[in-house]
């Protein structure tokens, strides 16, 4: 029997989600009590079905949620149905505007040369952890007007909370409790400051933000903040990292770019398909639900596999083939339907420069090592912890 959640599949998942899109595309894990799908049009069934496969999915069976817990699940957009998350996503779009991302880029284009100005002397980086890694975390702390210094320690509790995904399966763990527990005190103190003097920032507008005489309440902006701290950054550092790793290892790929800078988009947008940085999202059958021929009845867990999907060879002519020109690229790499990635905007833009950037100023780019790199962890975000990298800097 497969074991879908095993870290060492993280590596490399393809050939088993082909087999499975082949044998087994509905796939109940008994031992788990969840279900699985792995066809393109079912997973978008099961991501955009909200009357059916709800967000609301919390602990399995037997495992008792805490009172904090619960309070949160109920808060936060993601693990929210409608009218719930009707109204959540309508406040929170007041505040996180396709203005305030805009606004970012001479920024975030100062940040990513920041990062290389460091390594560029020496001729070698690591691409994820000296450059991937810390630009989401920096980018998301100034948009949230959080000091820089404290940038370390967001990134470690996101990184807690991220690899604790696998609670989900019944697995508890002490270390993703606390870092909750630090993060929100942190954020109330910083929330408290806002009120009393508003800046010019995310967490100020969504004090402020209004709708229908509705604000948030302070559990909701502390969600909120948890949400784009978790969803935002070791997301956008996979997909930063996986495209240039992806474009080392297809060299006429990566000189395509290099001579067509146009192709930019496309670049990024192969990557999410072909190396998509989130590969599964859980939802929650509110009632008996058929799905390609199997029945799966109410109550259960279900996991839809976004990383199968977007190499089903159904959807997509030759998915196991690297193209940067592949037009049309209808990939859900950031999901589908109304719970669709608020923060695509953002990581599509940080995705663009830092690439850009990477790739203007590091030439004659090849990996320090041959041989494999060590996985993210969990099973749901998919990446390399490390990449080393030489180069000759741009004059
Ligand atoms: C939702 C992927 C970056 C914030 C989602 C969902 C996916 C996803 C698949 C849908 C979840 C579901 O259906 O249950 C990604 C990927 C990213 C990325 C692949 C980077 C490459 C970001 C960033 C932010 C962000 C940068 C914010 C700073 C959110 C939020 C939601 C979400 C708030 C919940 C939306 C809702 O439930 O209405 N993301 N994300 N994400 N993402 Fe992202």
């Amino acid at each position: 029997m497969i074991n879908l959640f095993s870290p060492e599949l993280n590596r490399n998942p393809y050939p088993m989600y082909q087999t499975m899109r082949q044998s087994q595309p509905v796939m109940h894990i008994e031992s788990l009590d969840i279900w699985s799908v792995f066809r393109y049009a079912d997973v978008k069934t099961v991501l955009s079905d909200h009357a059916r496969f709800s967000s609301q999915y919390g602990r399995p069976p037997g495992v008792d949620e805490s009172a904090s817990e619960q309070a949160r699940r109920r808060s936060t957009l993601i693990t929210t149905d409608p009218p719930h998350h009707t109204d959540l996503r309508s406040l929170v779009n007041r505040a996180f505007t396709p203005r305030a991302v805009d606004a970012l880029e001479p920024r975030i284009e100062e940040i990513a040369n920041e990062l290389l100005d460091k390594h560029a002397a020496s001729g070698q980086i690591d691409f994820v952890k000296d450059f991937s890694y810390p630009l989401p975390v920096i980018v998301i702390s100034e948009l949230l007007g959080i000091p820089s210094e404290d940038r370390d320690r967001f990134k470690h509790w996101s990184d807690e909370i991220v690899a604790s995904a696998d609670q989900v399966l019944g697995n508890t763990d002490a270390k993703s409790d606390s870092a909750h527990q630090e993060m929100g005190a942190y954020f109330h103190e910083i929330i408290q400051e806002r009120r009393k003097s508003p800046q010019s920032d995310l967490i100020s507008a969504l004090i402020e933000a209004e709708v229908d005489s509705e604000r948030l309440t302070e559990e909701d902006i502390l969600s909120f903040c948890w949400l784009l701290l978790v969803a935002g950054n070791e997301t956008t550092t996979n997909l930063i990292g996986n495209a240039m790793l992806t474009l080392l290892e297809q060299p006429q790929q990566l000189a395509l770019l290099r001579q067509n800078p146009a192709l930019l988009s496309g670049a990024i947008e192969e990557s999410l398909r072909y190396r998509s940085p989130v590969q599964a999202m859980f939802r929650m059958t509110t009632e008996d639900v058929e799905i390609a021929g199997h029945t799966i009845p109410a109550g259960k867990r279900v996991v839809a596999w976004i990383g199968s999907a977007n190499r089903d060879e159904e959807k997509f002519a030759e998915p196991d083939q690297f193209d940067i020109t592949r037009n049309p690229n209808p990939h859900i790499a950031f999901g589908h339907g109304i719970h669709f990635c608020l923060g695509a905007p953002l990581a599509r833009l940080e995705a663009r420069i830092a690439l850009s950037t990477a790739l203007e100023r590091l030439q004659d780019v090849s990996r320090v090592a041959d041989g494999p790199l060590e996985p993210a962890r969990g099973f749901i975000v998919h990446g390399v912890t490390s990449l080393p990298l030489k180069f000759s800097a741009k004059s």
